[in-house]
């Protein structure tokens, strides 16, 4: 059985028409005082894939959790959750004393309700695979560089690939590999939630285009700054790629105000610069022979 959320019900659907299953809504209800009433079908297969992105996560997690104790409680015997963005995944380590490390503390969150856990470019810097955050279950971690490729191999030119901090280098990597551009990354110092410093790499070559690209896209700082270093140096044109288009308010105002042309994202999270689909990874992850 295959079970949505509203919020990200065309993505889902174009999830499970590729799987062949019928898609069924999990109905929410929200009470004045902030508390939610979550509601399954009556009967549930043995399987259940819930399929939910995790952005602006907080009231989302809790009510994942009310539906996978519910299907639980119908008799479900393996869960599978679809989160096509995962988050907490940035805070994975204290910083400070004292500070929760919510990368595990979620990880054994979601490990307690899921058998498997799915998701696209999880934000992993100081941990080298999803395994490692959630060991008791099966955690996996797609990639979205193939349809990104695909993308960039489809637009004009040959643009140098651009990641704004140290952390993108693997992003970055994989899709100048994959369809043979340039790459490299800027250094970034992040100073508060919407404040960083970013210093571009030495280039060697000479480019007319550029496109900045980067797992998640948030406040917009990180690009916003890198991208207005750019334009000082007389590039032609800036555009940005993010997997994760989370968008908090006044992000795309200051994308454009620093000089990106286009913004460009996958549909990991509902977005209107979503140009590229991460469906057919998801899917075809689901229809391997061995899953
Ligand atoms: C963190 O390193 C991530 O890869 C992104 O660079 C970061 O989350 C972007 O955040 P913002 O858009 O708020 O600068």
């Amino acid at each position: 059985m295959f079970l949505y959320f509203e919020e990200y019900a065309l993505v889902s659907k174009l999830i499970a028409s590729r799987l062949s299953v019928e898609p069924v809504q999990v109905s929410v209800h929200r009470f004045p005082d902030g508390e939610s009433l979550v509601r399954l079908p009556a009967q549930v297969d043995e399987e259940v894939m819930l399929c939910r992105s995790l952005f602006m996560p907080n009231d989302k997690l809790i009510e994942i959790m009310l539906a996978a104790r519910q299907a639980r409680q119908l008799g479900a015997k393996k869960l599978i959750l679809v989160a096509p963005y995962l988050c907490y995944m940035r805070q994975d380590k204290a910083f400070h004393p004292g500070e929760a490390v919510s990368q595990k503390i979620v990880g054994e969150f979601l490990s307690g309700l899921f058998d498997c856990v799915v998701t696209v470019d999880a934000h992993l810097h100081r941990v080298s695979s999803l395994g490692q955050v959630m060991p008791a279950i099966q955690a996996v971690n797609l990639s979205a560089a193939g349809p990104i490729s695909d993308y960039l191999t489809s637009i004009a030119g040959t643009p140098l690939l651009l990641g704004p901090d140290e952390e993108s280098l693997q992003w970055v990597k994989s899709i100048g590999e994959r369809c043979g551009l340039d790459y490299a990354v800027c250094q970034k110092v992040r100073l508060g939630d919407r404040e960083v410093q970013v210093e571009l790499p030495r280039l060697s070559g000479s480019y007319d285009r550029v496109v900045i690209i980067d797992d998640i896209l948030s406040t917009g700082r990180t690009i916003a700054v890198a991208a207005a270093l750019l334009k000082k140096t007389g590039i032609g044109r800036i555009d940005c790629l993010v997997t994760h288009p989370i968008f908090a308010p006044g992000a795309y105002e200051l994308l454009k105000e620093s000089g990106v042309e286009e913004i460009i994202s996958t549909d990991t999270i509902p977005h209107e610069t979503n140009k590229i689909s991460v469906t057919p990874v998801i899917a075809d992850f689901f229809l391997q022979k061995d899953f």
